[in-house]
């Protein structure tokens, strides 16, 4: 939660590929939820700038300086998905935001929605928020083509002076992980739990394998545990293993955080067969990048999972799924998940009761089945409606 006025300025990139028909959609419901909350006292006020495709045909450069220091001076965004034009001389946009602005943590709640087409048994079981590193790890960029003048002289130092015996015919990639980069990325993890009454923080991690970096990660992880929360954490290890995470309220002290770890392979199989032991997860990036897919396709998909990145000071809440060019422009994108990134930003704003409004009128939507296109062919009965005319239905029930 930040102080900021009742009035916030919030920067507003549209996006490319379906981002100019859902975030419009999820504006328009999340300005009827925070009217309804506060009845004018409080307002959003967004503010258009341009980022990706659009920015680039329009300006020629994918990432305009003045959209970066509009979200710095705001410190608060709300994106739709962007396509990173070749040639833009940029890989990834989404990266190089979070870069430029040291959104370090990317935060994914899944929760599933009763109604919403899921592939298992029971989607209700899962309930959990991802933490998972933005900064680090394979995707930091520092890679060489196999066969260049610089993967060479990198195998040639690594064979010759380190003892290792790397094929020259190999393309090289680098995998930092620090411990300023992994503790700030746990010590909010830690902190989110704490604060909105869950139950654990699991560190998720291939330390069995990759010690000095996935298994620093767990080892650093416990340390922020003991040495910032201490009075506020409790450990497996201390408590003897814990097999449900229904028996932790009797187990673990009142007001407490159970931290616990997963090997990465292990936790993939955990998210499917016992989802109700896990609460909040702390991810290295990569790990985090394929499991917040997976978790979010286990509660019905990527249309309706919610995203932020955030730093210290700045937070860009933004649609998970991508340009979905294959539909664009018809009204058939689902603005599910913007809407619900945007209840995160009501809620990081410290107005939950205008959160809350999105979030209950978006489950009664979609429990009084009236639906995208994505869902509908896997509801009995739906009702389709376009893009626009599911905000409005959101925005409807909100108000
Ligand atoms: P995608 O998420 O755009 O599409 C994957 C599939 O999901 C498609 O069949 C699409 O129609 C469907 N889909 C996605 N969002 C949907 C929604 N809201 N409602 C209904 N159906 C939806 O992923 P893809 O195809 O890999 O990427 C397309 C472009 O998006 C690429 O240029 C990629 O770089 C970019 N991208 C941008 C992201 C961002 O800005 N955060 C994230 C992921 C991809």
């Amino acid at each position: 939660m930040v102080s900021l006025s009742d009035t916030p300025t919030c920067v507003l990139i549209q996006g490319d590929g379906i981002g100019p028909e859902v975030t419009p959609a999820a504006v328009e419901a999340l300005d009827a939820a925070v009217k309804a909350a506060y009845g004018g006292r409080r307002a959003i006020a967004w503010r258009e700038a341009l980022a990706g495709k659009r920015a680039f045909d329009a300006v020629g450069t994918p990432l305009p300086p003045e959209t970066v220091e509009a979200i710095r001076t705001a410190r608060l965004a709300l994106k739709g998905p962007l396509e990173t034009p070749v040639g833009g001389g940029i890989r990834s946009l989404n990266v190089a935001l979070r870069q430029i602005l040291d959104l370090y943590a990317c935060v994914r709640p899944v929760r599933y929605f009763p109604g919403v087409p899921a592939p298992v048994t029971h989607p209700e079981r899962v309930d959990v928020v991802l933490f998972r590193e933005n900064t680090e790890d394979v995707y930091a960029g520092i890679e060489w083509r196999e066969g260049t003048p610089e993967a060479l002289r990198v195998i040639a130092f690594l064979n010759g002076e380190m003892g290792c015996s790397i094929s020259e015919d190999s393309g090289l990639g680098v995998k930092p992980m620090s411990v300023h980069g992994s503790k700030r990325l746990v010590r909010r993890a830690i902190r989110y739990a704490l604060e909105n009454g869950r139950r654990s923080v699991t560190l998720v991690h291939k330390g069995n394998i990759m010690k000095f970096t996935e298994g620093a990660f767990r080892e650093w992880g416990y340390e922020v545990a003991a040495q910032e929360f201490a009075e506020r954490t409790v450990t497996e290890a201390e408590l003897g293993h814990v097999e449900h995470a229904e028996d932790l309220a009797g187990v673990t002290p009142p007001g407490t955080v159970l931290v616990k770890d997963r090997i990465a392979d292990a936790m993939f199989q955990e998210i499917l067969l016992r989802p109700e032991r896990y609460d909040v997860l702390a991810l290295s990036n990569l790990n985090g990048d394929y499991l917040s897919d997976a978790a979010a396709a286990q509660v019905g998909g990527l249309g309706l999972a919610p995203g932020a990145n955030i730093g210290d000071e700045i937070a860009v809440f933004e649609a998970t799924h991508g340009t979905a060019p294959d539909i664009a422009g018809q009204g058939l994108a689902n603005p599910g998940s913007v809407i619900l990134s945007g209840a995160m930003l009501l809620r990081h704003l410290g107005w939950p009761e205008a959160a809350d409004r999105v979030e209950t009128a978006l489950a009664r939507v979609l429990v009084s089945r009236r639906v995208t296109a994505d869902l509908a062919p896997g509801i009995e009965g739906a009702e389709l409606l376009t893009t626009a005319a599911f905000g409005r239905a959101v925005a409807e029930e909100a108000s």
